[in-house]
């Protein structure tokens, strides 16, 4: 009896989805003889049937295109909004699953798909997952797919930012996105020669920036980029946050603790508020003008870079070998050089954090590039 998969994506959209879902459906359907039917719009697409057969026509021509053919969303199946309302729609899932007879679910996506997909393989769903995200941020891999694109763009970017900093002696601020890690700031800022990078590891004192830059000028370098993590946070961020976080977790009056629950929302919300009034304040304390350009949503639009490619279509079609051999409950992994099975409760609801002793972080060092610390 061949079986039958659904799969569908959810988080934000990146390059390489398409790739993934390519790989996966023509696998399944040519090498293991397997129906494959996609849900657009993350969940909600299996929560509210909007299910579309993904055959050789649908799977055609769709391996460099960015974005992807399933829509996504970032609702969540315990708390979708219905109505204007949120509901929790597991129930919903699990009886379109079993409607389409479904032997297996494989859901795209970041951190909070991860655990997304481990609580509908707790409500009895076959499930596999494949780690996407430009953030890089997903624990036991080494790897998710989008990543790879999200830096080419920004390394372009941060090259061609150089023309405008030289020509105008300008320090040249640029926001790249992450969410709460900073690898993408990391690399980038690697790549693109950067001469300050701020990560939100590693919380910064911005006069120790404005020092750095300050050097740089006096040593004839009358020029300075500065990438920095949406999620960087200063020294007295830090503070603040976590005055937040202790009120949020230990306030006696209820209005208390859920108005810093609110806060602290609206504080990570606000990273572009931080990041110009970091750049005025580098302006101010340095005496040079200084200049910001926020990377946001263009590190996740376009065609997939090669290598995001081949990591996507390999996720894929690995991934129908796994439901050929009826393996759920894991996410494939790249680890090392090897894809493996991880189980889905080691990864959901887990962060992985750029390690302040990262050999990365070493190395930039060594050139001479600040973290504000
Ligand atoms: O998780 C990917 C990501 O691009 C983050 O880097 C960024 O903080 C977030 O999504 C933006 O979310 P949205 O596209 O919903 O604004």
């Amino acid at each position: 009896m061949s079986q039958h998969i659904g799969v569908l994506t959810s988080g934000g959209d990146c390059p390489g989805l398409n790739a993934a879902i390519r790989g996966l459906g023509k696998a399944a359907r040519e090498t293991y003889g397997m129906r494959v039917t996609g849900f657009i719009g993350g969940f909600p697409g299996i929560a509210f049937d909007r299910a579309v057969d993904l055959d050789s026509k649908v799977l055609s021509g769709i391996l460099t295109d960015g974005g992807t053919i399933l829509k996504t969303s970032r609702d969540k199946p315990h708390r979708m909004l219905v109505d204007g309302r949120e509901q929790d729609m597991t129930d919903a899932i699990v009886d379109n699953y079993r409607m389409h007879g479904l032997d297996a679910l494989v859901c795209i996506g970041g951190g909070g798909t991860q655990k997304n997909a481990m609580r509908l393989a707790q409500h009895g769903l076959n499930v596999v997952t494949l780690p996407k995200t430009i953030d890089n941020d997903i624990a036991m891999t080494d790897r998710s797919f989008g990543f790879d694109t999200a830096l080419q763009i920004a390394t372009e970017a941060i090259d061609r930012l150089h023309s405008t900093a030289t020509s105008h002696s300008r320090v040249i601020v640029v926001e790249v996105m992450g969410h709460r890690a900073g690898w993408l700031a990391l690399e980038a800022g690697l790549a693109g020669g950067a001469d300050v990078i701020l990560l939100p590891e590693i919380p910064y004192d911005v006069t120790k920036v404005a020092e750095s830059i300050r050097q740089r000028a006096e040593s004839g370098k009358r020029f300075s980029i500065v990438v920095v993590a949406e999620g960087a946070m200063s020294r007295d961020d830090v503070e603040e946050v976590n005055r937040l976080v202790r009120l949020r977790d230990g306030a006696d009056c209820k209005d208390l603790r859920r108005e810093a629950k609110d806060r602290l929302r609206e504080f990570h919300d606000e990273h572009v508020g931080h990041t110009i009034r970091l750049t005025k304040s580098l302006e101010k304390l340095t005496g040079q003008e200084s200049r910001l350009t926020i990377l946001g949503h263009l590190q996740r639009g376009g065609t997939p870079s090669a290598a995001d490619r081949v990591y996507a279509t390999w996720l894929g079609t690995e991934c129908a070998r796994l439901l050929h051999e009826r393996h759920y409950g894991v996410m494939l992994a790249l680890q090392g050089t090897n894809l493996q099975r991880v189980p889905l409760v080691e990864v959901a609801g887990r962060i992985k954090l750029v390690p302040v002793d990262h050999p990365l972080i070493g190395s930039a060092r060594r050139l001479g590039v600040s973290f504000g610390d």
